[in-house]
C-alpha cells in the first residue's frame, strides 16, 4: 500500500504511523524524522534544515524533495510506504507524483486527519519521545507508565526543540497556509481519505483500517 499522512502539528501522523506500519508491513519515512536525525549527526543537511525547524518554518522544497525521492528507491519501498510529513506544498505534491510516475507506481490513499486548531498546542507541548526507539506520548493523554521513560524499551523521554507554545502556533500557520491546499489537491485526484482525529488514539487508528478496507 502506497499512503501518506496529512494533518497539522499534532493531529497524530506519528502516533497513527507506528500502528499503520505494523499492520501493512510498508515503512514509514517522516521527513521530520529525516531531519531530526541529521541534526542530531551534525550533517550538513541538519545544520541547514534546522534554521527553518527552529522557528517552525518549512525546510524549502528543493532539500526535501531530493531526500525523499532518493528513499522512495529504496528496495524497502517497492510494495508500499507510508509518507509522514511529506509532501507539505502543492509543490512537493507535484513532485512527488513525477517521481512515482517513473516509478510506474501510484499512491493509494492519503489520510488526512482533521483536529481542530485550538487542541493542537496542547497535544504538541505534552509530547514526549523516546530517544532510543522514537515511540510517541503524552503526559496527559497517553502517558508512560513510569513517568519519562518508554514503556517499549526503558529508554528516556525527551521534548522535541520545536514544541513550545510559540514555535508550535507558527507552525499551526504554516500548515494552514501551505500545506492545507494538499486537501483540495487530493481530493480532485479522487484519493482522500478523512479521519476524526479527535477521537482516543485507538478509535483513530480503527477508522483509518476501516477507510483503507483492507
Ligand atoms: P514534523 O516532524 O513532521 O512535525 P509536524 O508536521 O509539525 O507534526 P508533528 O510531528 O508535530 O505531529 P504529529 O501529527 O506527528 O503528532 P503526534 O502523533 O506526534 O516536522 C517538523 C518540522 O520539520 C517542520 O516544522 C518543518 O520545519 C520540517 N519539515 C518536515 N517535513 C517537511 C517537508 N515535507 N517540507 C518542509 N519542511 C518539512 O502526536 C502529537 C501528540 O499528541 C503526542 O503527544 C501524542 O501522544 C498525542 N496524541 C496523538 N493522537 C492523539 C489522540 N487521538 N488523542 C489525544 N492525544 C493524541
Ligand atoms: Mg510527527
Ligand atoms: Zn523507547
Amino acid at each position: 500500500m502506497r499512503l501518506i499522512l496529512l494533518g497539522p502539528p499534532g493531529a497524530g501522523k506519528g502516533t497513527q504511523a507506528a500502528g499503520i506500519v505494523k499492520k501493512y508491513h510498508i515503512p514509514h519515512i517522516s521527513t521530520g524524522d529525516i531531519f531530526r536525525k541529521n541534526i542530531k549527526e551534525g550533517t550538513e543537511l541538519g545544520k541547514k534544515a534546522k534554521e527553518y525547524m527552529d522557528q517552525g518554518l518549512l525546510v524549502p522544497d528543493e532539500l526535501v524533495v531530493a531526500i525523499v525521492e532518493e528513499r522512495l528507491k529504496e528496495p524497502d519501498c517497492r510494495d508500499g510506504f507510508l509518507l509522514d510529513g511529506f509532501p507539505r506544498t502543492v509543490e512537493q505534491a507535484k513532485s512527488l507524483d513525477k517521481v512515482l510516475a517513473t516509478m510506474d507506481v501510484a499512491l493509494d490513499s492519503v489520510i488526512n486527519i482533521e483536529v481542530d486548531k485550538e487542541i493542537l498546542v496542547n497535544r504538541a507541548v505534552g509530547r514526549r519521545i523516546c530517544k532510543d526507539c522514537g515511540a510517541t506520548y503524552h503526559i496527559e493523554f497517553n502517558p508512560p507508565q513510569k513517568e519519562g521513560i518508554c514503556d517499549e524499551c526503558g529508554g528516556s523521554l525527551y521534548q522535541r526543540a520545536d514544541d513550545n507554545e510559540e514555535t508550535v502556533s507558527t507552525r499551526v500557520e504554516v500548515y494552514l497556509k501551505q500545506t492545507q491546499p494538499l486537501i483540495d489537491y487530493y481530493t480532485k485526484q479522487g484519493i482522500l481519505i478523512t479521519i476524526d482525529g479527535q477521537q482516543p488514539i485507538d478509535k483513530v487508528f480503527e477508522d483509518i483500517v476501516n477507510a483503507l478496507g483492507a
